[in-house]
């Protein structure tokens, strides 16, 4: 009887929740928000830690590099990355509750200046031209409303001979889970995902897989260097 009136309840609360399973599901991975927003993103945390030690493999490891997380949620990964690198870390979200969500779980990183975290959308970062070594992003590409913008302004930050890390789910994985699907949303197999970032200018793009269920991947991509052409060895002379 007991059991039975509580799986009613929580029938009823579900029902009678402004928000239904399904939109809350999608609204906070998208962008999470408040109490729930944290319970989401401590979860993603759980799940996720293989592409956050995926992406630790291939960010730059050089001292004073610069890194920046495109959408960190809690900050779990780039507070990671903080123990293990000698590094300057900047990350951007969407999510304004985020901020002060990673800007907590840092809270040394940030005061010394370490870590700088800013409120904004992956199509419009508040960065220079060619400013960092590594760029990284993990289950976030499937929020992005204009894939190639946000690729395009990946290219624009990142230096010369940088590296771009996609940390993804392919669709595969999202196919079992279609009642929980957002249309807002686009999902990617790994060739269509590869075919994207190489057709906006990436070179010597690889997906690496992560897991042995073969649903989590980590695209590896890098921005074509400064070539100097070296071929004939003489200063450019003057016009005669
Ligand atoms: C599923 S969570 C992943 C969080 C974190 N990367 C992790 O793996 O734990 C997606 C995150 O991307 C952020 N996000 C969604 N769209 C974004 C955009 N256009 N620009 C920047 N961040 C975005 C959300 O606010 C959210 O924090």
């Amino acid at each position: 009887m007991g059991r039975r009136f509580r799986l009613k309840s929580l029938k009823a609360l579900i029902l009678t929740t402004p928000k239904n399973i399904k939109e809350l599901m999608t609204t906070q991975f998208a962008r999470p928000e408040g109490k729930a927003g944290q319970f989401f993103t401590l979860a993603m945390n759980v799940f996720n830690f293989k592409l956050y030690n995926a992406v630790y493999n291939y960010v730059s490891k050089e001292d004073g590099a610069r890194i920046l997380d495109v959408g960190f949620g809690n900050g779990d990964t780039l507070k990671r990355l903080d123990e293990k690198l000698n590094a300057e870390l900047y990350g951007v979200d969407i999510s304004p509750d985020m901020k002060v969500a990673a800007t907590k779980a840092n809270a040394e990183a940030v005061a010394v200046g370490r870590m700088k975290l800013e409120t904004a959308s992956v199509e419009q970062m508040p960065y220079e031209d060619e400013f960092f070594d590594s760029v990284y992003t993990i289950n976030t590409v499937y929020f992005w409303k204009e894939p190639e913008k946000a690729l395009g302004e990946i290219m624009r930050v990142l230096r010369g001979g940088g590296r771009f890390l996609c940390g993804f789910y392919s669709r595969a994985y999202f196919d079992k889970y279609k009642n929980f699907r957002s249309d807002d949303e686009k999902y990617y197999t790994v060739g269509e995902l590869r075919e994207l970032v190489k057709q906006n200018g990436f070179e010597n793009v690889k997906v690496k897989l992560v897991d042995g269920k073969k649903f989590m991947y980590c695209l590896v991509a890098e921005k074509r260097g400064n070539e100097v052409d070296n071929d004939s060895g003489d200063e450019c002379g003057q016009l005669p």
